[in-house]
């Protein structure tokens, strides 16, 4: 892989305006590979994986260390998209130093290419430490699952003409303090659009529209993969779940049969 085909922040800010442009999130090395494979410009290890692969009840519990080992995996298998690195709760927000800190980790350790942190205006003194310091930064604003005691739930945001104007605002603080795109969820497609025409930088949309320059979506929910629960905002393009459960009865009943294995299968 040459440079010139690695996907940097300074690439994915230059999509605005050029078409829209999808990406995912990925916890593992192969299905980190499989994105690049399809070419998708930039995968999220977000802390979205608490719940499908560690089992945890919502975000909160991640842990750095948790973040770091998914992250490392999926960096190894991607060789072209941008390896963005979502910061666990309780990793950015005690201070500056402690921002810098863990991102440095996750581009060092992890060699993850930028961090994402949830959070607006109020969160661009750190944004702009992260930035002064070499990590670029994706801006995560609308629904924000680490603020989910604050927020009451998981709701769609900006729905009072108040709220929309401070997501409006938060957009261009953010856009200021220099992130290179900016994560829009759950929020009315009116306000969705009115943020991506307001700002230079890619609004990447999950569940705030069509207009959005870019869209993002869980793999684990896109796939099937788990379905306790689907947000109105996924479209599901598989149902690995049921392939996955009639894979392991087949198996199961192959090896009460006695036809597993056979002939082919013995050396
Ligand atoms: O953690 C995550 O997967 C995310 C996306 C939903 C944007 O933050």
């Amino acid at each position: 892989m040459t440079t010139e085909s690695k996907w940097t922040a300074g690439k994915i800010r230059a999509l605005k305006g050029r078409g829209k442009f999808a990406c995912l999130t990925a916890y593992d090395y192969t299905t980190a590979r499989l994105l690049d494979e399809a070419g998708l410009p930039l995968v999220l290890v977000g802390d979205s994986l608490a719940t499908p692969m560690l089992g945890y009840a919502d975000t909160l519990p991640v842990t750095m260390a948790e973040m770091l080992h998914h992250a490392a995996a999926v960096a190894r298998g991607v060789k072209s998209a941008l390896v963005v690195a979502d910061m666990p709760f309780m990793s950015y927000q005690v201070s500056i130093s402690q921002a810098i800190e863990n991102a440095g980790r996750f581009i060092k350790e992890a060699k993850a290419d930028a961090v994402k942190i949830e959070g607006g205006a109020f969160r661009t003194p750190t944004v702009k430490a992260l930035i002064e310091n070499g990590i670029p930064v994706l801006g995560h604003i609308g629904l924000t699952p680490q603020s989910i005691h604050a927020m009451g739930g998981y709701k769609v945001q900006g729905k009072k003409p108040a709220e929309a104007q401070n997501l409006l605002q938060d957009a261009s603080a953010l856009t200021e303090a220099g992130v290179f795109a900016v994560v829009l969820e759950c929020m009315p497609p009116a306000l969705g659009r009115e943020i991506t025409r307001a700002i230079p930088v890619p609004t990447i949309g999950i569940g705030a529209g069509p207009d959005c320059d870019g869209q993002i979506l869980v793999t684990t929910d896109l796939l099937g993969l788990f379905s306790e629960f689907t947000p109105k905002f996924v479209k599901r393009y598989a149902s690995l779940g049921t392939e996955m459960n009639k894979a392991f009865a087949a198996y199961k009943a192959d090896v009460a049969k006695g036809t597993f294995p056979g002939p082919e299968h013995c050396y």
